[in-house]
This record gives C-alpha cells, sequence and structure tokens, in this order.
C-alpha cells in the first residue's frame, strides 16, 4: 500500500480461538438481544445507521468491499453507547418509579445514562475522572444529569460512585461487569447488539472481517453475540486497542484477566481502559482470532481523510475511536505477511465500526485541523 504508510503497533493471534454460537449466547442470551430490539426499536427517532462504504480506500487496499457501520447518526447522541446504557436505564425502571440512577463513566456511556434518565424523567448522577473534558460533561449536563468530578482516573470516578450510590440508594447502571454485577453490563450489550442486526438486513453480502474496537470489551461482545445471533457465517473477529491501554491484547495473550497499567492516556478517552469486563472477557477469550494495537499517531490524519471524502465518496464524521479500525486494517494490508495470514484479499467484505461522531465537538475540530495540516 503506497498512500498510506500506516502502521499498526502489535498483532497477536490468539491461540485459544474456538468460535461456537451456543457457548457467545450462554454469555449473552438469545432473548436478552431479542428484546432490546423490540424496546429499542420502537423508541421515538429510531432509524438504523447508515452502513457506509470507503469505496475509495477499498480500491486501494484491492479488497471487496470496506463497510463503515456509521454510529455518528444514533440518535442525536453521536455513538452506540445510546443503545447501551438509555436501554438498561429502561429495563430497570418500572413505571411511576422514582428512582435516581448513577453511572461512573469517560463520557458517551453517561450521556447514554443521562438521556435514558432524562427519556423516563429520573434522577441522575454522573460520575467522571480528572481526564474527561468539559465538552463531555456539558454534553452529560444537557440531558438534566447532576456530574460530579472525582480527581484521578475512571477507577476512582467508578469508587466514589459506588460508595455514594450505596449510602444513598442510587440504582447504579454500568457497562463494566464483575463477579457479582452482570445483569446491567449485560443489558448494555444487548443494546449495542442491534448494530449487526441491523447490518444482517444492510447488506447481502457475508462479511469476511469484522474490526472491533475495544475499551473494557463491552461494544466487542455486544456485536460477537449480534454475530453469533444475525450473521449465517461467521467472521474473522479482529480486536483493535489503543497501544497504551491493550487490556483485551494482554488479556487474550496471557489467557487470563489481565490489569495493566496505563502511563499516559490515549486520545481515543472511550477506550483507555486498564481491565477488560468479565462477561467480554468471558466472550472475546474464545472468538477473537487476533488482537492488534494502534498508536495514536495517525488519529487526526484519519478524522481529516473521513471528513474531506479520502476514503469514501461521501463525508464522514468519524471522532477519535471511529478511526483505530480503519487504522489496523490498512497496517495490516500493508504487511503483507500478516495479509496473507489473515486473508484479506480480492473477496474480503471488512466490516469496520465508526462507533462514534463529534461526540466531543471541541477534540474533534483540534484533531480534524491538525489532521489536515
Ligand atoms: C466511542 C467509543 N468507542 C469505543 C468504546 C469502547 O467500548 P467498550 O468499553 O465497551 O469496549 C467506547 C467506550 O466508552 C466509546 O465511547
Amino acid at each position: 500500500m503506497q498512500r498510506y504508510k500506516y502502521k499498526y503497533s502489535r498483532f497477536l493471534l490468539n491461540k485459544n480461538y474456538r468460535f461456537s454460537r451456543d457457548y457467545v449466547l450462554k454469555y449473552l442470551p438469545s432473548n436478552l438481544l431479542i428484546e432490546s430490539y423490540k424496546s429499542i426499536s420502537k423508541w421515538k427517532g429510531y432509524y438504523p445507521t447508515p452502513l457506509l462504504n470507503l469505496d475509495k480506500l477499498n480500491k486501494l487496499l484491492k479488497l471487496n468491499n470496506i463497510f463503515y457501520k456509521d454510529e455518528s447518526k444514533r440518535f442525536h447522541l453521536k455513538s452506540f453507547k445510546a443503545l447501551g446504557g438509555a436501554y438498561a436505564v429502561e429495563k430497570i425502571s418500572k413505571k411511576g418509579d422514582e428512582i435516581t440512577v448513577s453511572s461512573a463513566t469517560a463520557g458517551n456511556h453517561g450521556k447514554s445514562v443521562a438521556w435514558g434518565a432524562r427519556r423516563l424523567k429520573l434522577k441522575c448522577k454522573i460520575f467522571v475522572s480528572q481526564h474527561v473534558s468539559k465538552t463531555r460533561v456539558n454534553e452529560i449536563k444537557k440531558f438534566g444529569a447532576e456530574v460530579i468530578r472525582v480527581k484521578g482516573n475512571y477507577e476512582d470516578s467508578l469508587k466514589k460512585c459506588q460508595i455514594l450510590s450505596k449510602k444513598n440508594n442510587w440504582k447504579i447502571i454500568q457497562d463494566v461487569s464483575t463477579k457479582n454485577y452482570k445483569y446491567i453490563p449485560q443489558l448494555t450489550m444487548a443494546g449495542y447488539s442491534i448494530l449487526i442486526k441491523e447490518i444482517s438486513k444492510q447488506t447481502n453480502k457475508y462479511i469476511t472481517h469484522i474490526f472491533l474496537q475495544a475499551g473494557v470489551g463491552g461494544l466487542a461482545a455486544g456485536l460477537v453475540a449480534g454475530v453469533a445471533k444475525y450473521f449465517k457465517r461467521i467472521p474473522k473477529i479482529i480486536i483493535v486497542e489503543p497501544d497504551r491501554a491493550d487490556c483485551v491484547f494482554q488479556s487474550i495473550k496471557n489467557k487470563k484477566l489481565k490489569k495493566i497499567k496505563i502511563k499516559r492516556e490515549s486520545i481515543m478517552g472511550g477506550m483507555s481502559c486498564n481491565e477488560m469486563s468479565l462477561v467480554p472477557w468471558q466472550i472475546l477469550k474464545k472468538t477473537t482470532n487476533c488482537c492488534v494495537s494502534v498508536s495514536d499517531k495517525n488519529i487526526a490524519k484519519t478524522i481529516a481523510n473521513l471528513k474531506d471524502k479520502k476514503f469514501s465518496k461521501t463525508s464522514i464524521i468519524g471522532g477519535e475511536c471511529a478511526t483505530p479500525g480503519i487504522i489496523a486494517l490498512i497496517g495490516m494490508c500493508n504487511n503483507r505477511k500478516i495479509r496473507k495470514l489473515i486473508n484479506l484479499n480480492h473477496n474480503s467484505n471488512v466490516l469496520l465500526i465508526g462507533c462514534e461522531g463529534n461526540a466531543d465537538v471541541k477534540l474533534y475540530k483540534q484533531l480534524l485541523s491538525k489532521g489536515r495540516k
């Protein structure tokens, strides 16, 4: 590949790969997937987000198709997270309840919980660390939630959320599952699976490769469950992470849940996570074909290329977390050995997840102008 000299940072084949639909749907049951679609597809303003084609990039990479699911158009929240937190809020609250919901967030999940609470006229408390931008905080406040800033990182904000929620009897709507906290994160993942249900109706091409961004792994696991339920053929599943926050990569490499140390946060804030969520680990440890990590280096350039129609005939608004799948795909195509190893060729129908638009407007503008230089 001549035009884009992108490289990935690290690549790992999963030696424990063994895809089984039954196994996946044991951890994210089929009835949860069906129910989430039934509910969310009735919400006001619901429509399937566009499945675009990165046809110009496809020509350069000599594949068959590169599909791009454009979540910048998901309700008016500009990310797939609209499907998760808001849905969990709806499921756990009964009509007429006067509960208060709470959550800790890097941005998009909290916005979804706040929006879900607003839809049902519930009170909402959102906890954020010092790394969450003012723009993201203001977006959450727009939905009437109280935002509580906590010194430290995401984990510190979660701890504070847990302590105050217990004390005040608030209902925690978290997207991260642990040994004793599974149902609500499962609901959020079930919500995400709608992307795959939509895609299964938007194209009759069999997807051969799917690139899934991961933070704690909820998006990836939700979509893998969607694949198990709705796709006729199972594509190769490629997990993409920031190289500074590669907790899925390290867990798969070490064959056990691995907590990592983040020395410097990635610009891909939503994916800057140091430990996987438990249910996603159970699903992804057997269904991931390979893991790829990417640096922050080409993010701005990729945002500009999406916007300036370098990859497709249409202009696309993709935020920082929407770019690593594209960077990983180009990086892998640039490496002849890897390209061959995972069968990226003229028959490949690749699916990329454009998981967010300009959810952080200020950061988006900065990155766009940097990428155009
Ligand atoms: C835009 C965006 N993309 C990807 C992710 C990663 O999702 P997960 O943490 O479920 O793996 C997040 C998480 O916040 C996000 O906000």
